[in-house]
């Protein structure tokens, strides 16, 4: 499927995804890149709770015909809708239907920023989080709900094919990287899935002898993101731990509202570019949301699309900003402007 580059989807969302897609929109304007967006500002929980459309089956069928080289997501839920419906109509829709079966989050605490960790160790990890299996499979269900017989389940789901694509992408991450792949799970409890992804990465270790391959359950994984973050070049993992050691990760890189991610279908290279925090009600409205992670979406969507030097200029230009802020006021944009003048 050929996609076009330069037509590019934004979906603001909710929350402070509508105010950090306005910043990033900004910059996209101050850096002078001629795509055509398509901002669709009617995708959100106002929407679903009056009509429960989450996606327009329209949008979804241009998205699968090829029409969009790339969508830039802010964030997605509003705690007036029922717990991960919209969720579920939207963001992960896109997820699944598109295939975007790698989340890709890069964990790098810029230079100059202080860590927050008292041994004051850095990180500078990619995480290759699997993104549309797991437990985020959908395969669930309950019965008897709200009684004292309540049933429920959720099942979750590991194919090759899902494991041999971030595994795959793990692999290639590494050695353009510093050659260490990290695969986290938890095969010492759940066993089955465990025994597929660490078999997969096995065979994958024999046509990647270059690259040092290890293994570390999620738990381990986690305590030594604390103790150790030094020691993690790539880790690729199923969805659920990636989802809980890429908050973790964030809060290691100057914070969450740092934290950007691409969701890419690698097999036809449409990718989706989302900060990795939520739309935080609390603070939305107030213009206190941190647009960073929003704006790196940005400088990582033209590097997807191959414009190299302008990405570059704004990943830096986020760096010099959170670095100028210490990532903690709210004149963050004018300070990314700052930096691209
Ligand atoms: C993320 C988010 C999503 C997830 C939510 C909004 C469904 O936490 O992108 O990490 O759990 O994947
Ligand atoms: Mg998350």
């Amino acid at each position: 499927m050929l996609n076009t580059p330069h037509r590019v989807l934004v979906i603001p969302g909710d929350g402070i995804g509508v105010e950090v897609t306005g910043a990033m929109l900004e910059v996209l304007d101050a850096v002078g890149l001629d795509w055509t967006l398509d901002v669709r500002r009617d995708i959100n929980s106002e929407t679903w709770l009056k009509s429960q459309t989450g996606i327009p089956e329209p949008l979804m069928a241009e998205l699968k015909s090829g029409r969009y080289g790339a969508i830039l997501f802010g964030a997605i839920g509003d705690p007036r809708a029922p717990e991960g419906v919209v969720e579920r109509a939207t963001l992960l829709r896109l997820r699944f239907e598109l295939n975007l079966a790698l989340n890709v989050r890069p964990l790098r605490l810029p230079a100059g920023l202080p860590s927050v960790l008292a041994s004051g160790n850095r990180i500078d990890a990619v995480v290759v989080r699997e993104n549309t299996e797991g437990a985020y499979s959908g395969a669930s269900g309950s019965i008897h709900r709200g009684s004292e017989h309540e049933v429920a389940v959720t099942t979750s789901i590991s194919t090759r094919t899902g494991a041999r694509a971030a595994l795959a992408h793990g692999f290639r991450l590494a050695k353009e990287r510093r050659g260490d792949m990290c695969l986290v799970h938890k095969a010492n409890v759940l066993q089955d899935e465990g025994r597929l992804w660490r078999s997969e990465a096995d065979a994958q270790a024999r046509e990647n002898p270059g690259v040092v391959a290890r293994y570390m359950h999620a738990d381990a994984a986690a305590m030594r993101l604390i103790t150790h973050p030094q020691e993690f070049d790539v880790i690729v993992t199923d969805n659920l731990f990636g989802d809980l050691l890429t908050d973790l990760g964030a809060a290691l890189s100057g914070g969450i509202g740092l934290a950007a991610s691409s969701n890419v279908n690698p097999w036809t290279n449409l990718a989706l570019f989302e900060p990795i925090h939520g739309t935080a009600p609390d603070i939305a409205g107030k213009g206190l949301a941190n647009p960073l992670a929003m704006i790196r979406c940005l400088g990582m969507c033209a590097r997807h699309l191959g414009e190299m030097t302008v990405a570059q200029r704004i990943l830096d230009a986020t760096d010099a900003a959170a670095v100028r802020t210490g990532a903690r006021t709210s004149d963050y944009l004018e300070a990314v402007v700052g930096a691209l003048g």
